[in-house]
């Protein structure tokens, strides 16, 4: 992967397969991840451990959604190089029109 330059958002990523995913971007080396997680409290953990950023957000809700992507672009500029998307599917796009 190349990931130097990439931000990474990882949706459900307080546990499981993202939290899994959040530590394997961290060692490939993303310039920035964000762990956006329903519950607040493992999202932080998670990203106190990588160095990250936590995000809360509810991926049911199209608002928080919206929501996820501006706060993670305000905060470390540029667009969202990849999105990992749980629990249900995972996407790979650029997020036009957010
Ligand atoms: N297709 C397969 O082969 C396969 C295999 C394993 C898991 N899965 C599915 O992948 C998903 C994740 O599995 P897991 O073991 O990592 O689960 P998990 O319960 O360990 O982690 C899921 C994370 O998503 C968060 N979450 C739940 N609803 C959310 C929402 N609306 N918005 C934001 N975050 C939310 C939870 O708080 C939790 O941190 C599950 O749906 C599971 O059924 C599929």
């Amino acid at each position: 992967m190349h990931l130097a330059d990439k931000l990474v958002v990882v949706t459900g990523g307080g546990n499981g397969i993202g939290r899994a995913l959040c530590r394997r971007f961290k060692a490939e080396g993303a310039k920035a991840i964000v762990v956006a997680d329903v519950n607040a409290v493992t999202a932080k953990q998670v990203a106190d451990e990588i160095g990250g950023t936590a995000i809360t957000c509810d991926v049911s809700r199209e608002a928080d959604v919206v929501a996820l992507v501006k706060q993670a672009i305000a905060q470390h500029g540029g667009r969202v190089g990849q999105v990992v998307e749980k629990p249900e599917r995972v996407i790979s796009q650029p997020l036009i029109g957010i």
